[in-house]
């Protein structure tokens, strides 16, 4: 509908738009008008007909009572569910600095800015002795599902406050330096990671995705009247041992450079961040601001330019995944997002396309939303108008010809051994969980198609004449690829078997099996009833995994005679005393930064604090070990200055805590020993 239309409509039309728009945006999570207009199009039928039923229906509980179908999609019926009161609210968003200072001026006092964290947001709750309770998902807003296991593993999540019935509204995350270290070859985003992780059915394995929790609001009843800002409620958070954002407030003169500062920081921050959401900072007048029927009116989301642009869907294209789905990619007309030109975007896989096309199907010709996620990946939002052609599904696997079938979301084919696509896509899966650097699909494919490396094993007898025999290949970047080859010729064991791309063999099975076995030779005649008897693995992974092994045997023997698998150590009964004598200084210490490093950046400085066995905590816990100063504020530390962590440390230490706070030579020395 174009804008305003609405103007014109019926009362029986304009409530079937609002039902219409308040489903979009509550179950259906993709709005295709913005809140000012649907809130105009409310109060127009307020006019026309105050008593009409939908009025009463707006917001999620609406949305949900409209749309039983999809119902059991977004609630997973194993799930408990659990009642949000006060609702969990979506945010306003805007794009410009004279919307942000309209804003502004509708309040008295200050602003408080933080970074808005692209991850999946939860409650959660402690109770009457500040225990840690319980924890839900957002859901629809009103009521979210129950997943209280799966958060208790959430990195440095407080277990204990000193507030009674508390209940802490953040968002879940994992950090972009562990997506990129262990998730990167096989998934789309840290956020879906995150969302699937706090759905796990077995709570165990949430740790080995290393969420973390970041908290951007409190409601305490026990303290009511008592925080009366919202720098207050930061710096209780805060002292609480929650992630939070800085406490300070902002004026109307200092409203941009807040976001400029996070909008520069981005790149460096732990998460990915899609915007700034700035906040009144009088809980008053916080109150007296009230809330939209979708939003508080006490904050809005400032989101970072050139993230999102329309653009035309031209072409899908078939792309065979190393495990043998055909994925659809779509090919758009050049659009920038974020400063660089996107023309293909994955469509993820058959079942994600069609729910982008709707009940008529994905359309050749259709005006798109393309954005790209926490400004990094590239994603086709939605369908803002339906072209011409119809999207045909392929009949016949574009690599290898062999007929095509559906199973679940995807699309398959029984690909012929020597399905080019495949295999090229397995090739390229091994260089990248082995981390063989400089590879690029291009130079694989060619590779490929000059019989220079038709399997994994191949590299390791590549010599500097067969790739100087391609196009643009020069010697010295030859010998710089076989190098980085050489580089990895010993590698741990669950490494290896997630390099190999076997379907369901991932990151979590191979773990598994590299630390149940402590041979390759056992691992490889494993048989599906020995893999099913391990608590966390069912039948159906357990006989992929097992076929897949037996049907890459020759492959994985090919690859054996070059490289060398590494088993962890059984820990031994002595484990503790055994690192205490040999280990490094920084073994099972943890240390936090404060400032500007000038030797490296901070997350390289917490890859080494983690390459020693010690760990890199977000925030100033009671137990923390190390705080380092930067060298860049080391001098204004001497001179008396105090950044928020210092202050935080000190305080800890005044009530009995031993955090050595140390300059940053210090730290480069304690690395070094
Ligand atoms: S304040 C009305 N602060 O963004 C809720 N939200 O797109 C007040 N989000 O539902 C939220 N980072 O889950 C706030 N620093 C931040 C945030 C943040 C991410 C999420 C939140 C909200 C969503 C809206």
């Amino acid at each position: 509908m174009a804008s305003k239309d609405w103007m014109n409509l019926s009362v029986q039309d304009l409530e079937q738009a609002i039902q219409l728009h308040n489903r979009l945006y509550w179950i259906e999570n993709s709005p295709e008008i913005p809140d000012p207009e649907f809130d105009q199009m409310v109060e127009r039928l307020r006019e026309l007909a105050p008593d009409s039923p939908v009025l009463d229906a707006i917001g999620p509980a609406g949305a949900v009572a409209e749309s039983t179908p999809i119902d059991d999609e977004i609630f997973d019926p194993t799930l408990e569910k659990c009642q949000h009161n006060p609702p969990m609210l979506s945010l306003d968003k805007c794009y410009d600095d004279e919307t942000l200072q309209k804003w502004f001026e509708k309040f008295e006092g200050q602003a408080v800015a933080s970074p808005k964290i692209d991850g999946v947001a939860a409650a959660i709750r402690y109770d009457a002795d500040g225990k840690f309770l319980l924890a839900a998902t957002r859901g629809n807003g009103q009521v979210g599902e129950i997943v209280t296991e799966n958060v208790r593993r959430v990195v440095d999540l407080p277990m204990q406050v000193d507030i009674p019935n508390l209940e802490v509204r953040g968002e879940v995350y994992m950090p972009v330096s562990v997506f990129d270290k262990f998730f990167k070859a096989d998934y789309m985003s840290p956020r879906n990671l995150t969302a699937g992780a706090l759905k796990l059915k077995d709570a165990t394995l949430v740790s080995d995705y290393q969420i973390h929790f970041f908290a951007y609001d409190m409601l305490a009843p026990a303290l009511e009247g008592e925080i009366q800002t919202e720098v207050d409620k930061l710096k209780r958070l805060r002292a609480m041992g929650f992630e939070a954002a800085e406490p300070e407030a902002v004026n109307d003169d200092s409203l941009q450079a807040a976001f400029t500062i996070l909008e520069d920081l981005r790149a460096e921050l732990k998460y990915e961040t899609d915007g700034v959401v700035f906040k009144t900072n009088l809980i008053e007048e916080q109150r007296r601001l009230g809330h939209t029927s979708h939003h508080p009116r006490f904050a809005i989301a400032y989101k970072f330019q050139g993230d999102a642009d329309t653009s035309i869907l031209r072409e899908v294209h078939w792309s065979v995944s190393r495990t043998g789905a055909i994925n659809p990619v779509g090919i758009v007309d050049p659009v920038t997002l974020s400063g660089a030109v996107v023309t293909r975007v994955s469509l993820h896989n058959l079942a994600i396309m069609e729910q982008l096309g709707g009940e008529a199907g994905l359309h050749l010709g259709s005006k798109v939303m393309m954005m790209r996620r926490g400004g990094v990946i590239p994603n086709l939002e939605r369908v803002i108008e339906t072209g011409d052609v119809p999207v045909e599904i392929p009949t016949e696997c574009p690599g290898c010809g062999q007929p095509t079938y559906r199973q679940n979301d995807f699309l398959y084919a029984h690909h012929a051994i020597d399905c080019r696509s495949a295999r090229i896509k397995q090739i390229e899966h091994f260089t990248s969980v082995m981390e063989i650097k400089g590879f690029g699909p291009k130079l694989l494919e060619s590779m490929y198609d000059a019989g220079i490396i038709t399997e994994p094993a191949d590299f390791y007898t590549l010599t500097v004449a067969q790739m100087c025999s391609l196009d643009r290949v020069g010697p010295k970047l030859a010998e710089r690829q076989i190098s980085r080859i050489a580089q990895q010729r010993t590698v741990p064991a669950e490494t290896f078997l997630r390099a190999l791309g076997i379907d369901e063999l991932g990151r979590h099975v191979s773990k598994i099996l590299a630390t149940h076995f402590d041979n390759i030779e056992d691992i490889l005649n494993v048989q599906p009833e020995q893999l099913s008897e391990i608590p966390t693995i069912g039948d159906i992974i357990a006989t992929k995994v097992s076929e897949g092994l037996q049907t890459h045997r020759a492959i994985i023997e090919d690859l054996l005679g070059h490289i060398t698998i590494t088993f962890p150590e059984p820990p031994s009964e002595n484990a503790d005393e055994e690192a205490g004598e040999n280990a490094h200084a920084l073994y099972n210490k943890s240390v936090l930064f404060t400032g500007t490093l000038e030797s490296m950046k901070r997350n390289d400085a917490i890859a080494q604090v983690e390459a020693r066995g010690g760990s890199a905590p977000s925030s100033v816990l009671k137990t923390l070990d190390y705080l380092v100063i930067g060298d860049a504020d080391f001098e204004k530390f001497q001179g008396g200055w105090r950044s928020s962590k210092l202050k935080q440390a000190e305080k800890h230490n005044d009530q009995g805590s031993n955090i050595q706070i140390i300059g940053e030579q210090a730290f480069l020395k304690l690395l070094e020993d």
